[in-house]
């Protein structure tokens, strides 16, 4: 699935790349996620917060 239509960046890709950035806006940068028309901002948020392997995750902060 596309997170990202503009940039052809995939929910795989995502979480991938969540698992190796020091923090949202760094992972956005390397991606180069919202950088086009940024309607995808707010779905990768909420994306990843609701992953179960992301540490934005708060049933994994327990
Ligand atoms: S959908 Fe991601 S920048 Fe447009």
């Amino acid at each position: 699935m596309y997170v990202c239509i503009c940039k052809a960046i995939s929910d795989k890709q995502l979480e991938e790349a969540n698992k190796t950035s020091k923090s949202f806006n760094d992972m956005c940068k390397n991606l180069g996620l919202g950088s086009d028309c940024g309607a995808c901002i707010q779905d990768a948020l909420q994306y990843l917060q609701n992953s179960p392997t992301s540490p934005h995750n708060k049933d994994n902060s327990k």
